[in-house]
């Protein structure tokens, strides 16, 4: 692995080399908008917070920073800028392309921009807090970490931090970015926000290191107001409104411990569908270690885009033990209650049928089911990558306009699972909270998919 390593970093070494250094990258499009960005850019305190609201210039304001720190100090400038997750990043990349043409070239195999004065930036995901061991023995100028907030605890973070040094003598500075309202609201809090006045910079003796807490709101983004005038509207339809309050006001005190998918836009007059375009069915088949979370759910799901009401329906769930040799056996009922449903609603494509996680317990499922002739799909792997808390951030908008409501049948079901009797769907959808990692989850999953298929752009495979 060590030796892998070393030859990776070698590779990188004469790709650096062959691309030639110029002294100067002057000629900068960019500029840092009054306000928060500029303070970033002028400040050298070595940790900061820049925090605020989406869409506030956080992830312009990092790119813009190292721009200035690789101006500033040419080939002593070494960054690491790193997301949570692969998608997110390629955002910040995209972005990266049309800041940095002209002065850097990107090479793709390396995810790394060699600017033309010799600086570097390497542009990571960081998913798992452990492959921060990874970067052990690197040596870093400048580490932007962009939305911090998504890392529900700060190890990884601080892993990455001691990597931080220069024996060229360059300061080296600590980037964060975030937004109120993610799963590491608490600690980002405590470290940055409540120790000092916002912009006042003060010393951590524990650690070491003097931080700065830079609120930036999304009245400080002009340029994405005027280019986008329905921005703030859009944001206010996107989310559980004490998250769009964190969202827009940059509120750090906002609870993120209230629940996620508020209950109430899910009702409606609450009658099935009469017709309807399709049906289709959801299954999470997650069989994680542990006998906590061995459950298998199902979610039916009814679509009318034409119809005077929501265009989705939740019409039907289930959710029962079942270990992985018998989930086959379990195929032939759904695909019946889908034809059941299909015949009462009736759609007029009839059922489009089960779309089912291609991991684990669910390849193996897909796999059976196509040799035994049943319509199964795998789940697009754009979004069955993604963490809990980013899947339910990008269907929340669907779910707080009110695009999906819940069928009587739905609604009332009541099911004895794990000795518990209730209605474990809306238990396990409406009781969801950012940052709840260990709780039961299949019937959310299922729920979350289940508008990303119907509602989202995504591609389904
Ligand atoms: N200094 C700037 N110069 C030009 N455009 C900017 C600048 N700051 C922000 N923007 C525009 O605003 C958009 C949103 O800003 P972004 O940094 O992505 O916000 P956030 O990361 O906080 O959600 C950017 O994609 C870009 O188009
Ligand atoms: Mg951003």
């Amino acid at each position: 692995m060590l030796a892998l390593r070393k030859s990776v970093d070698r590779l990188y070494e004469l790709a650096i080399m062959r691309c030639g250094v110029d002294a100067s990258i002057t000629e900068l499009k960019w500029k840092p908008q009054p306000g928060p960005q500029q303070t970033l850019i002028e400040s050298n305190v070595p940790d900061i917070l820049f925090g605020g609201a989406r869409g506030g210039g956080k992830t312009d304001a990092v790119l813009g920073d190292f721009l200035m720190h690789a101006e500033r100090y040419g080939k002593y400038a070494r960054g690491l800028i790193l997301r949570r997750t692969m998608p997110q990043l390629d955002e910040v990349i995209r972005r990266s392309h049309e800041m940095y043409a002209g002065v850097a070239e990107y090479r793709y195999g390396y995810k790394t921009w060699l600017f033309r004065n010799g600086a570097i930036l390497r542009m990571r995901w960081l998913d798992r807090d452990a492959d921060a061991d990874n970067y052990q023995g690197h040596s870093n100028t400048y580490i932007a970490i962009d939305e911090a907030g998504t890392w529900p605890i700060p190890d990884g973070i601080d892993k990455l931090r001691a990597t931080l040094r220069s024996a060229d003598g360059i300061p080296c500075l600590l980037r964060l970015t975030a937004n109120p309202g993610g799963a590491g609201q608490i600690w980002l809090r405590e470290r940055y926000v409540t120790p000092s006045p916002a912009g006042m910079p003060f010393y951590d003796s524990a650690a070491s290191v003097e931080r700065l807490f830079i609120p930036s709101g999304v009245n400080d983004n002009k340029i994405l107001l005027r280019n986008d005038p329905g921005y703030i509207d859009r944001i206010r339809s996107s989310g559980p409104p004490w998250l769009v309050r964190a969202w827009l006001d940059g509120d750090w005190n906002s609870s993120s411990g209230e629940a996620f998918f508020d209950e109430r836009y899910l009702l409606g007059d609450q009658v099935p569908f009469e017709r309807c375009a399709y049906v289709y069915a959801v299954m999470d088949t997650a069989i994680k270690s542990g006998a906590k979370h061995d459950g298998t759910a199902v979610v039916y799901f009814a679509y009318e885009p034409y119809g005077k009401d929501s265009p989705l329906q939740v019409v039907d769930w289930d959710i029962r033990t079942i270990d992985g040799a018998s989930l086959i056996d379990w195929m032939p009922t759904i695909f019946q209650n889908l034809e059941r449903l299909a015949k009462e609603m009736k759609a007029r494509h009839g059922s489009v049928g089960v779309w089912i996680e291609d991991k684990a317990s669910g390849s193996i499922l897909l796999q059976q089911a196509r040799k035994r002739g049943f319509d199964v799909s795998a789940i697009d792997a754009k979004i069955t990558a993604m963490g809990k808390d980013e899947r339910a951030l990008n269907v929340s908008g669907y779910h707080y306009q009110g695009l999906v409501k819940i069928a009587r049948p739905a609604y009332d079901k009541v099911i004895t699972y794990k000795g518990q009797t209730r209605n474990h769907f809306l238990s396990q959808v409406c009781g969801f909270k950012l940052g709840m990692e260990n709780a039961a989850d299949d019937l959310l999953d299922c729920y979350t998919y289940g508008l990303a298929a119907s509602l989202g752009d995504s591609k389904w495979n």
